[in-house]
């Protein structure tokens, strides 16, 4: 072990084999599929570089020997170093205009709704989701609403439940949405934002993997928001998700993915309709 000097990326090679070891089990614990080119070989160096560093190895081949009978943590710790959490507040925000008008609409007809934030980063995402029900239902609507967020990452997870924001992690807010639904925490220096407890509260955090064999939920949802991760998956993936997803769908419930990865989705339970927004088709006893 080299306690002296912080070691380089340059200066620490990663073999094809190591690279595909690595890649391999991120695909096995994650999903993310990572074919080796210029930018994944820069982007596993460039990220697990800072693990190395905190565990001061020398070599990939060391992490690699550590990682590969490591415990839960241990792996927890690769997948938080390898997943992209890129995410803001109303991120492709004509979902959350839909969104509006499909709550006013749902309680005319309907009394309670369960929403699914299945890849929730460090929370921007389900908090808008959040201020979307808090600003358009009655305060005796709101108690009638469910929002799950999860994600695969425990770090993310535990900053988006902590719900402490840096000025530039709430861009996407209007001032009144910030004076509204946060905090500001130190009025001098460096402005730090809480998501005030009310908002907070109406959020339920917790970890999932969507390569989970089984999606078990007592209910099933009447809408999921899937944004932004299928990209990093392969092919097969993609449609197993989706298929999962789907039947995590009430009738006629919704499936939102980000704007970028609607190109392929066929599935039978799902009709499309607007960008990026599916509806699911039948019951689930039809099928
Ligand atoms: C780029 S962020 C997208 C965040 C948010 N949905 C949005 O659109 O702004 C992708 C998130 O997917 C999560 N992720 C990656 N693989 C996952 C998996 N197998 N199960 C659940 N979440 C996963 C990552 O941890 C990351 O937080």
């Amino acid at each position: 072990m080299n306690t002296a000097r912080k070691l380089s990326q340059d200066e620490i090679e990663l073999s094809k084999e190591t690279y595909a070891l690595f890649a391999g089990l991120m695909y096995q614990l994650a999903g993310v599929n990572l074919p080796l080119n210029s930018k994944n070989e820069a982007l596993i160096k460039n990220r697990l570089i800072r693990v190395l560093r905190a565990y001061q190895f020398e070599s990939y081949e060391e992490y690699w020997k550590y990682l590969k009978n490591g415990s839960d943590s241990v792996k927890q710790e690769f997948i938080s170093a390898l997943t992209t959490n890129m995410t803001s507040f109303f991120r492709e925000n004509s979902h959350f205009e839909w969104l509006r008008k499909y709550l006013k609409a749902h309680f005319e007809k309907l009394y309670s709704l369960r929403i699914w934030c299945s890849a929730s980063s460090t929370g921007q995402e389900p908090y808008t989701i959040a201020i979307c029900v808090y600003e358009t239902l009655t305060e005796s609507q709101r108690a009638h609403v469910k929002i799950l967020a999860s994600d695969i990452d425990l770090e993310v997870l535990k900053k988006a439940s902590l719900g402490y924001y840096t000025e530039n992690e709430i861009t996407g807010l209007t001032k009144e949405q910030i004076l509204k639904f946060f905090d500001r925490l130190n009025q001098q220096g460096e402005p730090l934002y809480r998501v005030k407890d009310f908002l907070r509260n109406m959020v339920q955090f917790s970890q999932f993997n969507l390569m989970s064999e089984k999606y078990e939920f007592k209910r099933p949802f009447d809408i999921v928001f899937c944004r932004n991760v299928l990209i990093y998956f392969d092919e097969k993936t993609v449609k197993e998700v989706i298929e999962k997803l789907s039947q995590s769908l009430n009738k006629d419930g919704f499936l939102l993915l980000g704007h970028s990865e609607s190109g392929n989705i066929k599935n039978e339970n799902l009709k499309a309709l607007s960008k990026a927004i599916y509806q699911r088709k039948e019951s689930h006893e039809k099928n």
